[in-house]
């Protein structure tokens, strides 16, 4: 079975850069594959998509539905780009930004009245790891934001914030065994397992029966590196 791949291209690509990086994503067409640009060059990624199995995602929204935001981008402003999944609660935001289980619970609920998927980010950060505590933050990161929310309707991504961007990642059997523990508690649409994906690990990875696709950053802002990945999990 085919397994989804969410390019998370964060702000590593310039203009000139994702346009390129978009027309060669064109070509390839594939269904399972769903490119995050920054929201910048969003629109116009919308248009370039407009007849292709490429589907759209948003790297963040607002979370409130108002028209008096200075600099947000709104719900409703995706939809009208025809914006199909957005992220919410990736590390760097909770991190860098302090975003709050209640600002994430808005935009949860706020994806969901426009129909568009919520990929929800969850996971240890390092010395949670080591302290053995990763089913406890993943549940509770899971509880404080479940209040009236529909979960088959979302995506939950398993990123161990020790797993982005470094090169080590926990074992097929270590991301299974989250995997089941989300779906014990929530019942999501699907689960992703993020952190460190590439062409080099995406085979052992792909084998992992209970995850359903990759959210991937550095490794899907590599031409070479998305099609070995695409060509593999398709
Ligand atoms: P990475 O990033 O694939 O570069 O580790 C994943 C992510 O941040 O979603």
């Amino acid at each position: 079975m085919n397994k989804l791949i969410f390019a998370n291209w964060k702000i590593s690509l310039n203009y000139t850069q994702t346009i390129s990086l978009v027309k060669e994503m064109v070509e390839m067409d594939c269904s399972n594959l769903i490119v995050f640009p920054s929201l910048l060059f969003a629109s116009e990624v919308a248009q370039m998509l407009q007849n292709s199995n490429v589907s759209l995602g948003a790297q963040d929204c607002a979370s409130k539905d108002t028209d008096a935001l200075t600099g947000g981008i709104g719900v409703g402003q995706l939809n009208d780009i025809n914006c199909k999944y957005c992220l919410i609660g990736h590390s760097e935001r909770r991190i860098f930004l302090n975003e709050s289980p209640k600002i994430l619970h808005d935009k949860l609920a706020l994806l969901l009245k426009y129909d568009i998927i919520p990929v929800l980010c969850i996971g240890e950060d390092h010395i949670s790891k080591k302290s053995g505590v990763t089913e406890e933050v993943v549940m509770t990161q899971l509880d404080e934001i479940s209040f009236g929310i529909q979960w088959d309707k979302v995506i939950v991504a398993y990123e161990p914030v020790w797993a982005i961007g470094t090169g080590v990642m926990p074992s097929p059997e270590e991301i299974s065994e989250v995997a089941d523990l989300i779906r014990s508690k929530v019942k999501p649409l699907k689960i992703l397992y993020g952190g460190s994906v590439n062409s080099a690990n995406i085979q052992e990875l792909f084998m992992i029966k209970n995850i359903d696709g990759f959210l991937i950053g550095s490794a899907s802002t590599k031409l070479e590196e998305i099609s070995k990945i695409l060509k593999i999990c398709n």
